[in-house]
């Protein structure tokens, strides 16, 4: 008996090990989630957010000219979607892979959304949004296409952004990668990750 139970104990401890393994890596996958519905709420915020965006860049832009107005293309500037993003228990984001802000650097996951984003562009197509489930997570992914209004600070520095503006943009982000573009492309994407309901 004295030496049966040692043995007993480990055969217990090893079970006890493999079982929280066993318990802890499926998780995420176990969890049934409706991606329809998931992709719509991500939408829903990632439009409106884009709305208050856009509306008051064009405002600012108006008001008190372009290079006073680069605070305004900024997610984090905007209380009212930061409140409509914890209403839906949600964190909205955006990036890119030619960011102006560092901060806004695309990782791994969010390049291969942009790289598959960018062909289906560069054929004609129209990108749809991708949804992934990442741990106890939903994130959805949704395209950032430039208009006119994006090109006096986003598109050719030579010829579409004002001398102000760039001296402006490049004092505020010597590391800036984001001009060059024209519009109908793809200027980064939205990231939209969301609680899985009931948690
Ligand atoms: C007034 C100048 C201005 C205009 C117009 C403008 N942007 Fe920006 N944009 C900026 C600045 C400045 C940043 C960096 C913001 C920050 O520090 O997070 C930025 C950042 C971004 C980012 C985040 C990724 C990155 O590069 O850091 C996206 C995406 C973006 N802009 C898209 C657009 C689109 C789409 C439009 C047109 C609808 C647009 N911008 C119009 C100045 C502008």
């Amino acid at each position: 008996m004295k030496k049966v139970l040692p043995i007993l104990a480990s055969v217990i401890i090893i079970g006890l090990i493999a079982n929280c393994q066993f318990k802890s890596e499926p998780k995420p996958e176990a969890k049934q989630v409706d991606p329809a519905a998931y992709t719509m709420k991500g939408k829903e915020l990632a439009t409106a957010t884009q709305k208050v965006l856009g509306g008051n860049l064009k405002a600012a832009i108006e008001s008190k000219g372009t290079e006073h107005a680069l605070e305004f293309c900024n997610v984090k500037a905007y209380p009212l979607t930061d409140s409509m993003a914890v209403a839906l228990n949600a964190a909205i984001s955006r990036v890119s892979d030619q960011p102006r802000n560092a901060a806004n650097t695309a990782n791994e996951d969010e390049l291969d959304y942009i790289t598959h984003a960018k062909k289906v562009l560069a054929e004609g197509g129209e990108v749809t949004p991708k949804l992934a489930q990442l741990g106890d997570k939903v994130v959805g992914y949704y395209p950032i296409i430039t208009n006119q209004l994006c090109m006096q600070c986003h598109g050719n520095p030579d010829s579409q952004i004002k001398d102000a503006t760039l001296a402006k943009i490049n004092q505020l982000y010597p590391a800036d990668e984001a001009t060059g573009y024209s519009e109908g492309e793809l200027r980064g994407i939205w990231v939209v990750e969301m609680d899985i309901d009931g948690e």
